[in-house]
């Protein structure tokens, strides 16, 4: 363990609780909790808005927040961090705004079959209505995007390449670099969803040749209903916005207005002040621990899990091997459907995701119907892991 359980108020208040499905969503230190009630008992009031001292204390924190979050992420130029409702509206952002303004019958839109739910169906979307050729990259047989047939994929018409940094379902590693490199070759945009990958990692957007990165607050810690995207200054300058309204304004004639200057150009409505709190504060939090030391202490119990589950007859881990992998381990236990697994792991208090994990063009590559997901954070150790063991052995004897 790298953070004191106690830090945790769901965890204290569930002693023999195993969490491991933080891939869906992550537990709150008390520091996210104080920040948000510290927000709302000593500074709400509507930001931008009001000409008083309160209205001004909002501004400051939202302002705050974003720096904090700008930092944390390695983005210098904090207008070009927009805060949303988590990563499915950030890449909905990508594909609407930018999506309807740039991509024409004949484009070819690439993306991989392990992507999320969020960052398929709204390209998906985007391509049957304006006529574009949807193309999706295949997998190699250990769960990676197949390189060879990603750069064959992508070619002259090609005006869009997204793709996951982090497998929600399976865990890999995506080289990010690389797949950037070869989108680049054509000019097209480049859209990564970070959603499982900031709460791990550590990140340096600044230095990732990418147009746009999203992630979502809520498995890192921070408050649920507030994320990120971050774009390409020139490039949210240039597209048009994706809602309007409040804030988002510079001017509005009866025929038609004018923009507000980024970040706010792409925030309409009253902003989420207090969940941008919430989310600075986890950042300050995993900042406090180092990512560096996040990241090995999830590989050392990924590895553990995976070698473990490995070992017992009739389990199958999927995804590359624990080194490429972030904490998610994956897996299949022989004659036991996953929601079965996974309601006998609850009767030893271990919470395990299984189902299709927002990812059905995977399982469908996979050739199966559903995994049982655990995934870890810094509250898990090894002891989660032994609870985990227990409960799939004790599967295996009731489902004989
Ligand atoms: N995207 C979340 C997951 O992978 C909900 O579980």
């Amino acid at each position: 363990m790298i953070v004191d359980r106690a830090d945790f108020p769901l965890l204290a208040n569930h002693p023999e609780l195993h969490y491991l499905d933080s891939a869906a969503t992550s537990q709150k230190p008390r520091a996210v909790l104080d920040a948000l009630l510290d927000y709302y008992r000593c500074d709400n009031a509507n930001p931008h808005r009001g000409a008083y001292t309160l209205s001004a204390r909002a501004t400051e924190r939202y302002h705050d927040a974003r720096a904090r979050v700008a930092r944390f992420i390695g983005v210098r130029d904090m207008d070009r961090v927009i805060f949303t409702r988590g990563t499915t509206e950030s890449l909905n952002l990508v594909a609407t705004a930018w999506g309807y303004a740039n991509v024409t019958a004949g484009d070819e839109i690439v993306i991989t079959g392990m992507e999320h739910h969020a960052n398929f169906v709204p390209w998906q979307q985007l391509a049957r209505s304006v006529g574009a050729k949807l193309r999706i990259c295949g997998l190699t047989a250990d769960g990676r995007i197949d390189l060879d047939q990603f750069q064959a994929l992508v070619g002259p018409n090609t005006n869009v390449a997204a793709f996951g940094h982090v497998s929600n379902a399976l865990g890999t590693i995506n080289p990010i670099a690389e797949l950037s490199a070869i989108a680049r070759r054509v000019g097209a945009l480049v859209v990564c969803d970070g959603a499982q990958a900031a709460p791990h990692l550590p990140l340096d957007i600044d230095h990732l040749d990418v147009d746009f990165y999203a992630f979502s607050g809520h498995k890192m810690l921070g408050p649920m209903g507030c994320g990120v995207l971050v774009g390409k200054r020139e490039i949210l300058e240039q597209m048009p916005p994706y809602q309007t309204g409040g804030d988002m304004i510079e001017y509005v004639a009866d025929e038609r207005s004018t923009w507000n200057v980024l970040p706010h150009k792409f925030e309409a409505g009253t902003p989420n002040v207090g969940d941008a709190v919430g989310l600075a504060a986890a950042c300050e939090y995993l900042d406090g621990i180092g990512m560096a030391k996040v990241r090995e202490h999830e590989r050392t119990l990924t590895a553990s899990a995976s070698e473990r589950l490995s070992a017992i007859p009739g389990v199958r881990v999927y995804g590359p091997p624990a080194a490429d992998r972030s904490g998610v381990v994956s897996f299949t236990v022989d004659g036991i459907h996953p929601h079965d697994l996974a309601t006998i792991l609850d009767e030893g208090q271990v919470c395990v995701r299984a189902g299709h994990h927002c990812a059905q063009p995977l399982m469908r590559r996979l050739d199966i119907p559903a995994t049982a997901r655990a995934s870890f954070y810094i509250y898990n150790t090894e002891a989660d892991v032994d609870a985990l063991i227990r409960g799939v052995e004790r599967a295996r004897e009731v489902f004989g």
